[in-house]
């Protein structure tokens, strides 16, 4: 069992221990406690179960486990600095993507707006499910969006998402952050929840432009801290989606000299 899930979860160890599968679990309003773990209703069953995997203690203890550090990134600031600047740009493609009343899977939590942002413009009819593998982070978007209906965080590997089918998922720098089988695992299951005719938008690192200014301090950054974020620079989003690649149609925008790219797979009508 996983020290940190033992840490901010004691139930979570309760239910590894009878093998019991993640789950969507019910809006927590006011102040969150320990994430709780339910056993799921037949029609959200999917996961199987739901540790912090070994790629996450290992490369992000730091940014994702860690409840204090945590907590100071989890702003809008230092997700525009960690975006030179482009966070408000790349959400505000996400959200134009969206329609109020959808009903829309957020399979990692961000930090910052991101997830408010996206469930104002779901707006009261809609409803916006946030997960993440990793309870400190569904504590802190429970947090975030205790005061919107609409919206619930819950734990859940993106791998193996609460069945759909949603209207649209939105999957913003997670890919980067995992090694390739999950990368695969993660494109797969999510154009896998999603209705015939919606989308899943990811965002995510892309290969600059070869004269731009910052492609060597982001070799850097992907060097030191990201291991896994090199690949995107060489492989397309859609060759992970491998035989479910002739389902979808594709669109893609790079911005910001090439650094980040905007993918978005619409699921072809039957
Ligand atoms: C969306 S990504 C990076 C977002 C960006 N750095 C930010 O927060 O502004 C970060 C999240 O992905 C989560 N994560 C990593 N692997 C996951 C998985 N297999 N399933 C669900 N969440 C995962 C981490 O726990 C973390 O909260």
């Amino acid at each position: 069992m996983h020290r940190e899930a033992i840490l901010h979860d004691g139930a979570l160890v309760e239910a590894h221990a009878r093998g019991l599968p993640c789950l969507a679990n019910r809006k927590q309003r006011g102040k969150p406690g320990p994430v709780p773990i339910d056993r799921p209703a037949p029609h959200q069953a999917g996961p199987r179960t739901c540790q912090v995997p070994g790629y996450l203690r290992e490369v992000y203890a730091w940014a994702y486990l860690t409840p204090a550090f945590a907590r100071m990134l989890d702003r809008q600031p230092v997700v525009e600095a960690i975006l030179w600047g482009n966070a408000r740009r790349l959400i505000a493609r996400v959200v134009s993507e969206m329609q109020p009343g959808w009903r829309v899977l957020q399979p990692a939590a961000v930090y910052g707006t991101f997830s408010r942002q996206l469930a104002a413009v779901l707006g009261p009819n809609g409803s916006l499910m946030v997960s993440d593998i990793a309870p400190l982070q569904v504590e802190l978007a429970r947090d975030k969006l205790a005061d919107l209906p609409q919206a619930r965080a819950d734990l859940c590997d993106a791998a193996e998402p609460a069945r759909g089918p949603y209207d649209a998922v939105t999957c913003f720098f997670l890919l980067h952050e995992v090694p390739e089988d999950m990368k695969t695992r993660i494109v797969q299951a999510l154009l896998g929840v999603v209705r015939p005719g919606g989308k899943v938008v990811f965002v995510d690192y892309h290969r600059p432009h070869p004269a731009h200014p910052l492609r060597p301090v982001m070799q850097l950054v992907f060097a030191w801290l990201e291991p896994f974020a090199r690949t995107l620079w060489t492989r397309s989003v859609a060759d992970y989606a491998r035989s479910l690649t002739t389902q979808f149609d594709w669109r893609k925008e790079t911005v910001f000299g090439g650094l980040y790219q905007i993918v978005v797979a619409t699921r072809r009508e039957a």
